[in-house]
């Protein structure tokens, strides 16, 4: 509770700020002798809880304390239901919240048990070897062998005999028989990634595989019978590919038996502030430091950006604002620079065109959705906006706010 007796409007506001400041959960009440009712409402517009004339009308004081006692209770409890509601869900590793991945989760469980060839589309870094290791994890083949190969890292020699072996002297440098990761995947799981890469003759000796259940070493003709469950995954657009005749109509139909699309992190962004969390305790397990978060401007530039990198690029991002962070959180300035501008995103929604406003009109607006970004916390919309708080405050009155 304050007086000073200094009648002023700007006295109360800094009154107001210098404890909020202090402790943003306090609660003011101001009393003076004989308030204007302008100065009473100005007062409470600015933060403060009431304003009570002089001398104290002790009822109203006491009815004023008990409401604050029962706002506390109340955010502390909407805190509580709010952090059960941001608890990740994590499923082999895959941490999400949002409903299309908690759908997926369960897809996955449903394909588990029984699948023999799952395809897993997604643009790149959306999870898509997470999910495939999640198949084989829940299958009833857990115990054995889960074999990767990405088929874009080698020439189509060297592939194919990587996939189905060779026997000595197929080829120079064959010096003795390999057997192939289908064999090494009999039992198990094969996944086969960037799958669109294949070439056209490895395509059909993949089909094969896939009907017969059967491989023939490069440089021989004896089969030899595998039992593996396939994975592919892909993040380019198979049935483009198949209408530009690059890829197999046959080979396609036969992988994508059972479908999972993982969809871009700019779809699932409730997702981000979960993950975030998560790559910031892995980091800070990783070089011993003590991140306690990230500043509310910087989880704005996090949760606006589109994320074409999706997962794989916020890791990254985590990881560099990590080794950076001088302080317990990390600021906007922690992270790369293109993504700094995301602080203050332009909604589509406005109904005015741009152009039809005057200059007022767009400071206004402008100043608006600043203060709608960073929750009303106007000393961070005044370093956003790049003026002073109190010309902020002008700027209030100005426009109404
Ligand atoms: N939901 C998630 N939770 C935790 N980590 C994730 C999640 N999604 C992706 N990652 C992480 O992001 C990185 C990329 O994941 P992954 O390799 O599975 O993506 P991908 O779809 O296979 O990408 P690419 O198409 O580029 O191969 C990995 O380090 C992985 O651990
Ligand atoms: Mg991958």
């Amino acid at each position: 509770m304050i007086t000073d007796g200094s009648h002023s409007e700007t006295q109360d506001t800094e009154w107001v700020r210098k404890v909020k400041e202090f402790d943003p959960l306090t609660e003011v009440i101001l009393v003076d002798q004989n308030p204007p009712r302008e100065r009473m409402i100005h007062a409470v517009k600015e933060g403060a809880y009431d304003f009570l004339p002089l001398p104290i009308d002790l009822k109203a004081l006491l009815r004023s304390i008990r409401e604050i006692d029962e706002n506390r209770r109340l955010r502390h409890k909407v805190g509580e239901l709010q952090n059960q509601l941001e608890e990740a869900v994590v499923f082999h590793g895959i941490v999400a919240r949002s409903p299309v991945m908690l759908e997926i989760f369960s897809m996955i469980r449903r394909l588990a048990k029984h699948f023999t060839t799952v395809l897993i589309t997604g643009e790149t870094g959306t999870g898509k070897e997470m999910v495939a290791r999640a198949l084989h994890e829940l299958s009833p083949r857990r115990g054995k062998n889960f074999i990767a190969c990405n088929c874009s890292a080698l020439v189509e020699t060297l592939l194919e005999s990587e996939l189905f072996g060779h026997v000595k002297g197929a080829f120079t440098g064959a010096i003795r028989t390999k057997h192939g990761l289908f064999e090494v995947a009999d039992g198990g799981t094969i996944f086969l990634d960037e799958i669109g890469e294949l070439s056209p003759q490895t395509q059909v000796k993949l089909l094969r595989v896939l009907q017969n259940q059967e491989v023939k070493r490069v440089g021989s003709n004896e089969t030899i019978q595998v039992d593996a469950r396939v994975v592919t995954a892909t993040n380019q657009d198979l049935v483009k590919g198949m209408q530009e005749g690059r890829f197999r109509e046959d080979l396609y139909y036969r992988l994508n038996t059972a479908e999972i699309y993982l969809p871009p992190l700019r779809e699932r962004r409730e997702d981000i502030p979960l993950l975030v969390k998560h790559f910031l305790s892995a980091m800070n397990q990783k070089l011993g430091k003590k991140i306690k978060g990230i500043t509310r401007q910087a989880q704005i530039a996090l949760l606006n950006y589109p994320w074409k990198g999706n997962v794989r690029e916020l890791e990254n991002v985590i990881e560099r604002a990590s080794l950076l962070a001088s302080k317990d959180f990390i600021t906007l300035t922690d992270l790369p620079s293109h993504l700094q501008q995301f602080t203050n995103p332009v909604r589509s929604s406005e109904s005015i065109p741009l152009d039809m406003k005057t200059l007022e009109e767009v400071e206004g607006d402008h100043i608006r959705r600043v203060m709608k970004n960073v929750s009303g916390n106007k000393t961070v919309a005044a370093r956003i906006l790049g003026v002073s708080r109190r010309s902020l405050y002008r700027k209030f009155e100005k426009y109404k706010l």
